[in-house]
């Protein structure tokens, strides 16, 4: 197992954890997942470190920006980060696991990605996009033994809620509120009995999939709701 993030220290703390926890080699590597090229070189050292690789779980996001004025640089780590990463990534892994017969694709995006994030455009449209590439993966690879699945939270207590952009001054609030924050090692298990199930749609909170069901069946009902809980959250925020 490889585990990478941009924080290369954090990724060896995390692989050494893992290996200390069940009978398996675990590597970590620093990598920047927001090229092409940091996607390229990633495969690349996995492959050499453990073969050829049956799963990727891109998992890497940032939750930065926010409204209309937020900066075309921070709009640019976000689409790169939440959701360029993942096309990069199948493109260098998809044509091999065809050529195999078989590859496990699992995404992060988020429940903003299927709802919104209030205080967040970027957050709201990256993971949007994010949903919307797994879904397009799965249905053009799906009969060609490519598996995709992709993991929609709502609030998960990781830095990204509690000191991230995200929590500060994105909404965390909003998230907590929104909802239970449950823990990063409860959604792992939600995620591993998804991926042995093959399920597409990985939701850690039931209630997103009862938020989902309300928006497609009442759309202006469900935004009518979302900017009633705007307002409470994140007062003038709207202008
Ligand atoms: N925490 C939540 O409430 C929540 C809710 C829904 C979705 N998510 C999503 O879950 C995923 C994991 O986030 P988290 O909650 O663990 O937050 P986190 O901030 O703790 O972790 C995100 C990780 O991504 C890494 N990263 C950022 N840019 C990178 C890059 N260019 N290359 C490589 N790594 C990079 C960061 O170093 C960090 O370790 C993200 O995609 C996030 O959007 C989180």
């Amino acid at each position: 197992m490889v585990v990478a993030d941009l924080d290369g220290a954090g990724a060896a703390s995390t692989a050494a954890a893992l290996e200390a926890r069940r009978p398996a080699s675990a590597l970590g590597l620093a990598a920047d997942v927001g090229t092409e090229a940091g996607n390229v070189e990633l495969i690349r050292a996995a492959e050499e470190a453990v073969g050829p690789i049956d799963l990727f779980f891109a998992n890497a996001g940032v939750g930065i920006g926010g409204d209309l004025d937020t900066p075309e640089s921070v709009w640019d780590t976000s689409f790169a980060v939440n959701t360029h990463a993942h096309r990069w990534a199948a493109k260098h892994l998809v044509p091999g696991w065809v050529a195999r017969g078989e590859g496990y694709f699992c995404s992060t995006a988020s429940a903003a990605g299927l709802l919104s994030q209030i205080g967040s455009a970027p957050y709201s449209l990256t993971k949007h996009a994010a949903v919307a590439f797994a879904e397009w993966l799965s249905i053009t690879y799906g009969d060609r033994g490519i598996r995709v699945s992709c993991l929609c939270p709502q609030g998960v207590n990781t830095h990204m809620l509690t000191g991230g952009d995200l929590g500060s001054n994105l909404g965390g609030d909003v998230v907590r509120s929104a909802g239970v924050v449950l823990e990063p090692e409860e959604v792992a298990e939600v995620v591993h009995q998804a991926i042995v199930d093959e399920r597409f749609l990985i939701l850690p909170h039931p209630e997103v999939h009862t938020y989902l069901q309300r928006k497609a069946t009442d759309v202006e009902r469900w935004l009518a709701g979302m900017r009633k809980l705007q307002a409470r959250m994140a007062p003038g925020t709207a202008g």
